[in-house]
């Protein structure tokens, strides 16, 4: 089945033809950042305008990438949640009036079923189930159990801050641009990951609850009392190292406790954060350490696109669960 997947949770505006869940024929994301960057964060206003105007390019660019014509299509799939409002809409009522056009079969996806399902896009060829899975971007840091494809149960999520918000403030606070992942993560590459001692931002030791808020003010405090080091000084890519240190701890160690108490031995990465290269490394190594698999998918399918929408969109479709033109964008819809 050829699918043609719309993203528009947050500020990018993506698109994506897929063939059978698998085979991504074209995969298009248009980033916003260079609008949002000087407010430091995503204006939500500002992101809905912009995906009206570039909706329509970035759709046919898709199609175009993929040599097809809507006649092409056999699906569409948009995000339908959790996200901004005026976001979500734009994609998914353009995606309502574009099955309803060409007659052809919507899938309204979860976006964090999205996330969950870009691991299919991998070189793995059959993912194990069941197995853990680590959300971790700007809105989420949540474990779920993976029974099978699309089938999830919440084990653990985030009390306060998600570990790509956690970045983006720590990046903030350092006056890096937004989002600020991406930039702490490429400072960090030359520091000592151990020269800071940063909380580890464990609430309680058997819950599979995250927390980011302490790390985040001890950050602060840090710069407070230590003052911001120089662009280009050893010690700011310390401070950055000892930071990513902490977020990328405290991700696995509590993943680790999932696969203990589920007793499942694979762990599927997802999400923005999971394009950090420090996080993928560290993974491994404590993964294979515990005698673990650890699913990484390719890193351009850990941030938001629409191929991710479109695999998950292929499975609603296949199994007959098709979206009518009452499917409502909803800012929080639980997976
Ligand atoms: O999944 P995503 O693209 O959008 C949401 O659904 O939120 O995730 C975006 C988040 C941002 O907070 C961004 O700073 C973070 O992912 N991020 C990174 C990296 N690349 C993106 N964080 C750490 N290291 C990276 N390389
Ligand atoms: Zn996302």
């Amino acid at each position: 089945m050829i699918v043609l997947g719309i993203e528009t949770s947050c500020d990018d505006t993506a698109a994506a033809v897929v063939r059978d869940g698998r085979e991504i024929l074209s995969s298009v994301v248009r980033s916003q950042d260079a609008v949002h960057a000087e407010f430091g964060g995503v204006v939500p206003e500002l992101a809905s305008r912009n995906h009206v105007a570039n909706v329509l390019p970035v759709v046919r660019e898709a199609l175009e990438r993929a040599d097809l014509d809507l006649d092409g299509l056999e699906g569409v799939a948009a995000t339908q949640g959790p996200g901004l409002i005026g976001s979500l809409l734009v994609g998914l009522e353009f995606a309502k009036a574009l099955a309803r056009a060409r007659s052809l079969p919507l899938a309204a996806v979860h976006h964090l079923d999205g996330h969950l399902s870009a691991a299919q896009l991998g070189p793995e060829l059959v993912l194990p189930h069941p197995h853990v899975g680590l959300v971790v971007s700007g809105g989420h840091s949540s474990l779920f159990e993976v029974h099978r494809p699309g089938v999830y149960s919440l084990l653990g999520a985030t009390r306060d801050d998600a570990a790509g918000e956690a970045f983006d403030k720590a990046a903030k606070m350092l006056g890096l641009g937004y989002p600020g992942g991406r930039q702490i993560a490429e400072l960090a590459g030359n520091g000592d990951p151990g020269a800071v001692r940063f909380p580890r931002a464990l609430p309680a030791p058997d819950t599979l609850d995250y927390s980011f808020s302490g790390l985040k003010t001890a950050f602060r405090r840090q710069l407070e009392e230590r003052g911001r080091p120089a662009d280009g000084s050893a010690a700011l890519q310390d401070l950055a190292a000892s930071f990513q240190e902490a977020v990328v701890d405290a991700l696995l160690t509590k993943a680790l406790l999932a696969l203990e108490q589920t007793g499942h031995r694979a762990l599927v990465l997802a999400g923005g954060v999971a394009a950090n290269q420090r996080l993928r490394q560290a993974a491994r190594d404590r993964l294979w350490d515990a005698g673990c698999e650890v699913i990484l998918p390719p890193v351009e399918l850990c941030t938001d696109n629409a191929a991710m929408i479109a695999v998950a969109g292929e499975r609603k479709l296949v199994s007959g669960e098709w979206a009518g033109a009452d499917a409502e964008a909803s800012a929080r819809v639980p997976l």
